[in-house]
This record gives structure tokens, C-alpha cells and sequence, in this order.
């Protein structure tokens, strides 16, 4: 009798501690003896694995190697540089094969239906669907310039959506939407 009373006491004893068990070891953000490791002020010499502000740029070719999380080489280190890119790219009608530029459609700002004031993803008629910006670039990128789609990650993608932000803007200030 007085064994079983142990081993039951041994086993409550042993559930009561399994919360602290069930600590997720691959998380690296399981606390520790109390300090936790993504609370920046607990910082010590070695480098907070939670904050994303720690992590390094990748340099050239580095990309997609395991534990590297940046989406491609450092492109730009301002939104102007992009814009600049893209401003060229949307005047380009070497862009696509058709001899057609982004520009020839959409100078003055026209069909790009700005005055909508609206953020993408929205429906656009004639891709008959709702669509990010990003496929709505390559959309025209495909059909009216009949070229190929920019990669989902590439600066010219990036480019092209910061033109196409700078353009709207420009818009918004010239015509002083409400
Ligand atoms: C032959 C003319 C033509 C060319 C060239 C063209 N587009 Fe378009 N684009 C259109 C038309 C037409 C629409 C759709 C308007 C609608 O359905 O309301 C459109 C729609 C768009 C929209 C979405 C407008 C909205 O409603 O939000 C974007 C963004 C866009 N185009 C970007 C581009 C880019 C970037 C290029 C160059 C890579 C380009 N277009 C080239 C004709 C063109």
C-alpha cells in the first residue's frame, strides 16, 4: 500500500511538472530560466535570435541559402532608387516584344483608374478578376506588352511598384482627391 501511495505520488508529481516539459525546444523564443530571450532589454553579449533587426544584409548569391530569410540580394537602400528604375521601365518599349511601353497606355495617368482612389488587391475588368498590384504588372507585362512576367522576388518587380506609387501619388497631388 504504501508503494502504490509513492508511485501515485511520484506520477501526480511528474504531471504537475510537464508544462515545463512541453517547452518547445525549436522555438527559440522558450523561455529559459526565466529571461526571456526575445525581450530586447534582456539582451546580453550574444545576439537577440528574435529580433528581426539583428539579422545581417545577405550579400550577393547568399540568397535562399538555409537560415538565410532575406527574399533576395540588398537591390535598393532608398524608394527612390526604385522609382528611378521604374520610371525607366515604364518608359521602355523594349520592355515586352509588342514595341509598346507601359507609358503608351497608361501617360497621364490613363486606365490605371486612379481616380478610384482604391489599394490593390481590387477587381480590374479586364482581367476579369481581383488581383495584387504585382499581378496586375505582370498581367500587362504578358498581354498588352507580350513579354514575360517579372519574378515574384526581383527588384524589377519591386521597381515597377514603386513607379506605379510615385505615379499615383503625383495624381492624388494634382487632382487633390478628398
Ligand atoms: C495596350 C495598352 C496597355 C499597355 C501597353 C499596358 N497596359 Fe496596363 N492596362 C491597360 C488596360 C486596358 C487596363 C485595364 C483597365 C480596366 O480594366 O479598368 C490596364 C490596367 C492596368 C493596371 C490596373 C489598373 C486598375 O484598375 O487598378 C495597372 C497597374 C497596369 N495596367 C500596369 C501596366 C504596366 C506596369 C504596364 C507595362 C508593363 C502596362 N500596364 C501596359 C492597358 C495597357
Amino acid at each position: 500500500m504504501k508503494r502504490i501511495l509513492m508511485i501515485t505520488a511520484a506520477m501526480v508529481m511528474g504531471l504537475m511538472s510537464a508544462p515545463a516539459m512541453a517547452v518547445n525546444p525549436c522555438n527559440p523564443c522558450a523561455m529559459k530560466k526565466n529571461v526571456n530571450p526575445c525581450n530586447p532589454c534582456s539582451m546580453k553579449q550574444s545576439a537577440n535570435p528574435c529580433n528581426p533587426c539583428g539579422m545581417k544584409k545577405p550579400a550577393a548569391g547568399q540568397w535562399g541559402t538555409p537560415g538565410n530569410t532575406a527574399i533576395r540580394p540588398h537591390a535598393f537602400d532608398n524608394f527612390q532608387q526604385a522609382v528611378d528604375l521604374g520610371r525607366r521601365m515604364w518608359n521602355d518599349d523594349k520592355l515586352g516584344t509588342s514595341g509598346l511601353s507601359c507609358l503608351s497606355c497608361h501617360g497621364d495617368h490613363a486606365l490605371l483608374n486612379l481616380d478610384r482612389n482604391r489599394n490593390f488587391p481590387h477587381f480590374v475588368k479586364m482581367v476579369g478578376d481581383v488581383v495584387t498590384l504585382d499581378q496586375m504588372i505582370n498581367y500587362c507585362m504578358l498581354n498588352p506588352m507580350k513579354g514575360k512576367p517579372f519574378a515574384r522576388d526581383s527588384k524589377e518587380l519591386t521597381a515597377m511598384a514603386a513607379y506605379y506609387r510615385a505615379y499615383r501619388i503625383q495624381y492624388l497631388r494634382e487632382h487633390r482627391h478628398p
